[in-house]
């Protein structure tokens, strides 16, 4: 596990999706080094716990925010709730999918996604891009996904949504270096985490082996600590991400199929 400094990226860090997977992995990380943590997800109990366990663990202070991210007007509840806070770190990882026939599944649910996936990494991006480049130090961790390199069919959403913290990242990477923050985007492909059963990813032959959390929140802070814009390089994910596609499709096809009423 990598030490993060905490002059340069304490004495508080904030977390997204902070409940569970990557996000709980990133806040133990960051805590393990001795930095205060803010915890954000929907589930105010896993919040508790997480923050309870990093209090004990390695005696920092946490701070807990309950909010659903997929909705509007969140930015206004983070800033009120952490205006009094030096952060020095700022993890956008909050993030969810919804396969399927695009024209299938219900729009409201779509707009979520966008929101989730979208302009909640727009929104805390700019805020805490702002606070940070003011205070001349610091970093910023977007989690986008291998999804996002291209348009993956049945997960069009999705993927479309998923190339927004990707660009963003890759973007924000040089604009902000000379403002003395360091910015790089998390690109997981298949982490072990509560979400692949959710979506069924474990069903889908991709091309890489699943890794652990802590893995992945380990290539995340040493692509951030060798000034690096994403964990997987473009050169590396574009057959990646072709491999992945053709996996994709068998699969979810296969699942649809399943799922048709016989004649
Ligand atoms: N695991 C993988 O293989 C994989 C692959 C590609 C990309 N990713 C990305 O990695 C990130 C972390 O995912 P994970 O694998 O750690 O999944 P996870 O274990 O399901 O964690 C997702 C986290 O996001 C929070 N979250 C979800 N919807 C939210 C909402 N509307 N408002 C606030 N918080 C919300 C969840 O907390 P609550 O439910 O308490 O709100 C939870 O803390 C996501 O952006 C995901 O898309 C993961």
């Amino acid at each position: 596990m990598r030490q993060i400094d905490r002059q340069v990226y304490g004495p508080w860090a904030l977390v997204t999706g902070a409940s569970s997977g990557i996000g709980a992995e990133f806040a133990r990380q960051i805590a393990a080094s001795g930095i205060n943590v803010v915890l954000v997800a929907r589930s105010q109990e896993r919040l508790r716990d997480v923050a309870t366990s990093l209090q004990r663990d390695h005696h920092v202070d946490t701070r807990t925010i309950s909010l659903d991210l997929g909705q509007d007007g969140i930015l206004d509840r983070i800033a009120e709730a952490t205006d009094d806070l030096d952060i020095g770190l700022v993890v956008s990882n909050a993030g969810a999918g919804n396969p399927g026939p695009f024209i299938s599944l219900p729009l409201a649910g779509l707009r979520e996604i966008v929101q989730l996936n979208v302009i909640t990494h727009l929104e805390l991006a700019h805020h805490f891009g702002r606070r940070l480049s003011e205070r001349g130090r610091g970093g910023l961790v977007l989690v986008s996904a291998a999804a996002g390199a291209g348009g993956l069919t049945y997960m069009a959403n999705d993927s479309a949504t998923k190339a927004y913290p990707l660009s963003l990242g890759e973007a924000l990477h040089e604009e902000l270096e000379s403002a003395g923050v360091d910015v790089t985007v998390l690109v997981p492909v298949l982490v072990k985490t509560p979400v692949v059963d959710r979506i069924g990813l474990e069903a889908i032959d991709l091309p890489v082996d699943a890794i652990s959390a802590e893995e992945a929140v380990d290539e995340a802070f040493t692509a951030l600590l060798e000034h690096r814009p994403t964990t997987i390089d473009r050169e590396r994910l574009a057959p990646l991400f072709a491999e992945m596609k053709g996996a994709v499709i068998t699969a979810i096809s296969k699942r649809l199929a399943a799922s048709r009423p016989a004649h």
